[in-house]
């Protein structure tokens, strides 16, 4: 996978812009910080890049995935072990907790703790003394600056008794939530464009619009990091100088919601209503779907579904389109620049 090492998180949305400059804002102190974002939407890379806008920059970053390991085999590396302490502990080992000292430890999906971890770790937090597997008596106290994250909504497993309360306060001082992809989809083109340079910056490979616009439309369920693999299976399956819309894999391509069935279900039916009261009862696009999208009654999911049915009947021709929704003629531009400004502007190639 193209990967991003430098703690640059990519983008110009305002979500990632305001990250960007909470990022800078939290690095100086030492509070502790909870990231809470869905599978791969970049928690690590957040960590990091708190990590290097720190005066611990030039110290240790160390990543622990609480979700990896068993209990026992996650106590030793995250505390460190002494030899004997079990069948293979040949000899003294440090820890991650020790290895990051006046560094951050980064411990990712802290949701999976058990509890007894969960015990183990809140002593940690509140003397800083490090006590390895196997010995009898604390050891050397660590100055470690602490950043978790977690996919699992951790206020409800606290309800529910699988997250201890007091640690989950303790952790969670700070709270940086990373938005999902598809909320943000004006940054997929600088992400494709970082990725394809990071893979191969000698090819100087070109993606065509239809290309792109199937990377915009799609839903992303694996946000940042399934763009990135989707990228990397493109260019390693020996795509030409051009990326086009062929290339890009067929389930982005053809999904139309699979992942958010629900929603486009519901969608759907609000487009499909709309788009009669068009075509049967007459009325303009203008007066039954502009204000209505103007206030926010409608998405601009409802809104794409719906010029995609007008450019399904019309065969890609947004003349007939206009036409259809019962405009003038002479709005036909005023109607693309419209669903352009809102990025609702399908390729009209797609319905030829
Ligand atoms: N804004 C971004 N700019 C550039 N690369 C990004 C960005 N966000 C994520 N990535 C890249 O996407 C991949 C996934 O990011 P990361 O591992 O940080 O996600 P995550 O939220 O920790 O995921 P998981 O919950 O699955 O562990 C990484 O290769 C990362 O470098
Ligand atoms: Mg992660």
């Amino acid at each position: 996978m193209p990967r991003n090492d430098f703690g640059q998180l990519v983008g110009r949305s305002p979500a990632i812009l305001a990250l960007q400059e909470e990022i800078r804002r939290v690095a100086l102190s030492d509070a502790k910080i909870l990231i809470t974002g869905e599978s791969g939407v970049g928690k690590e890379l957040v960590a990091l890049s708190i990590h290097s806008h720190s005066l611990r920059a030039d110290r240790p970053f160390v990543t622990v995935n609480c979700a990896g390991l068993p209990e026992t085999l996650l106590e030793s590396e995250l505390f460190g072990h002494v030899k004997g302490s079990f069948t293979g502990a040949y000899r003294d080992k440090a820890g991650m907790l020790e290895k990051a000292d006046e560094g951050t430890i980064f411990l990712d999906e802290i949701g999976e703790m058990s509890l007894r971890m969960q015990g183990m770790l809140l002593r940690f937090l509140e003397t800083g003394e490090l006590q390895k597997v196997g010995a009898d008596r604390v050891g050397r106290h660590v100055d470690v600056r602490v950043i978790a994250a977690t996919n699992r909504l951790i206020a409800d497993m606290v309800s529910q008794g699988s997250f201890r309360e007091d640690l989950y306060y303790r952790i969670n001082v700070i709270n940086i939530q990373v938005p999902p992809l598809r909320e943000r989809r004006e940054d997929i083109p600088m992400l494709v464009e970082a990725f394809l340079e990071s893979l191969d910056n000698d090819r100087k490979l070109r993606i065509t619009p239809e290309a792109y616009a199937a990377l915009a439309e799609y839903s992303w369920p694996g946000n940042v990091r399934e763009l990135a693999n989707v990228i990397e299976r493109i260019v390693v399956s020996g795509c030409g100088p051009e990326i086009g819309l062929a290339d890009v894999p067929v389930e982005v391509r053809s999904q139309r919601g699979i992942s958010l069935r629900p929603k486009r279900e519901r969608r759907r039916s609000v487009a499909d209503e709309l788009y009669k009261r068009m075509t049967v009862n007459r009325e303009s696009f203008w007066t039954a779907v502009y204000p209505l999208y103007m206030q926010r009654e409608i998405t601009r999911g409802n809104l794409r579904e719906l010029v995609s049915k007008g450019l399904e009947e019309a065969k890609g021709n947004y003349k007939i389109v206009t036409k259809l929704f019962n405009m003038d003629p002479g709005d036909y531009k005023r109607f693309l620049n419209f669903l352009r400004k809102h990025d609702c502007q399908l390729p009209f190639r797609d319905y030829r």
